[in-house]
């Protein structure tokens, strides 16, 4: 007999962190694929964590011989500004890592006759604007517009959400014995920012990583111009959000993939909260023109009412609130342990 299991991909990373927690706190069985050993505070919470790459297909056939999967969260990705640098791995690990995932689900599905739900984290680098002009007009974004990234991890999560709905609703559709096993859901996040991880290769790591740093008592450069503006939601309301969108009954969904966001502010209106916060903290502006040109290609906000209206969605934690009962407080116990 298999066990039922949820699967985590990239569980340790920011997004995992997470979300290993809250399932494992609400006695769900996890296992994890990460390529690197978890750390102490998520490994006693998973049932069985593997050690590899999504890209190791052999991997993946020994996860299915031993496990039944019922939900997959797929979190592993190189984030958009690594994929820059080395654009075809980016490809080769966010593209075919989502295919192996994929089929991964399919063949689970074949296997225990039911449909397996698939959550895929997208992003709001799926969009593409083309001017600051373009950007101030489109205010809030819809989930159909404006949808040409400029960059690799962009195309590749557009893409990957494309190859989501084409395994959930049209899988081998000339071959006569072949049904689609894969129930997938995708959102698109925002910029994230938690209080116990740093993101690693990330555009929007600017919000972050000054929290992180006055936090720490460490002088900051933000690499944005202080006008820069885009939706932001803090880690909790993340985890949340992707636990509520697997669990929501599936007539209920409209779409494929939903936009959610909670705050949208600029790298100024941050730094004035920070400085407030920990009012030693040091920080300045160094911009990077390559950064900030991907930063300005993404919408200023995005509209979430879909997912609001299909299953619920409604993030706990506004600006205000995000700094006040979230990230100082969490932020100061993190770095005071
Ligand atoms: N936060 C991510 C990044 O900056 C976008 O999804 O790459």
């Amino acid at each position: 007999m298999r066990k039922p299991v949820v699967l985590i991909t990239g569980a340790g990373g920011e997004i995992g962190h997470s979300l290993v927690t809250r399932l494992s706190d609400a006695g769900t069985a996890v296992i994890t694929l990460d390529l690197t050993p978890l750390d102490a505070t998520l490994a006693p919470r998973v049932l069985r964590e593997f050690t590899g790459s999504i890209t190791d297909v052999p991997l993946l056939d020994r996860l299915l011989a031993q496990f039944e999967v019922g939900v997959i969260y797929h979190l592993a990705a190189r984030l958009s500004s690594r994929s820059e640098f080395t654009p075809v791995t980016a490809h080769h690990v966010n593209v075919e890592g989502t295919l192996n995932l994929l089929e991964f689900a399919q063949h689970e599905g074949e296997s225990h006759g039911r449909p397996v739900t698939f959550v895929y984290p997208s992003s709001i680098a799926a969009y593409g604007l083309p001017s600051l002009e373009a950007k101030a007009r489109a205010g809030r974004v819809r989930e159909d517009e404006h949808l040409q990234p400029t960059t690799m991890y962009g195309c590749n999560k557009l893409y990957c959400e494309l190859l989501g709905d084409y395994y959930a609703r049209h899988y081998k559709q000339l071959s006569v014995d072949t049904i689609p096993r894969v129930d997938f859901r995708a959102v698109r996040f925002p910029g994230l920012i938690s209080a116990t991880t740093v993101p690693a290769g990330g555009t929007s790591d600017y919000a972050p990583e000054m929290i992180h740093a006055a936090a720490k008592r460490q002088p900051y450069a933000c690499f944005v111009r202080p006008d820069t503006t885009i939706p932001f939601m803090a880690m909790p309301d993340a985890s949340a959000a992707l636990q509520a969108l697997a669990e929501a009954p599936r007539e209920r969904l409209r779409r494929t993939t939903y936009n959610v966001s909670a705050f949208s502010r600029s790298a100024e209106e941050i730094r004035h909260t920070v400085q407030a916060a920990f009012p030693n903290a040091e920080i300045s502006y160094k911009i990077d023109y390559k950064r900030q040109g991907i930063v300005d290609s993404w919408p200023a906000d995005v509209d979430d009412a879909a997912a609001r209206a299909d299953w619920g969605f409604a993030p706990s934690y506004e600006f205000g609130r995000a700094f006040r009962e979230y990230l100082i407080p969490a932020i100061g116990s993190f770095y005071a342990s």
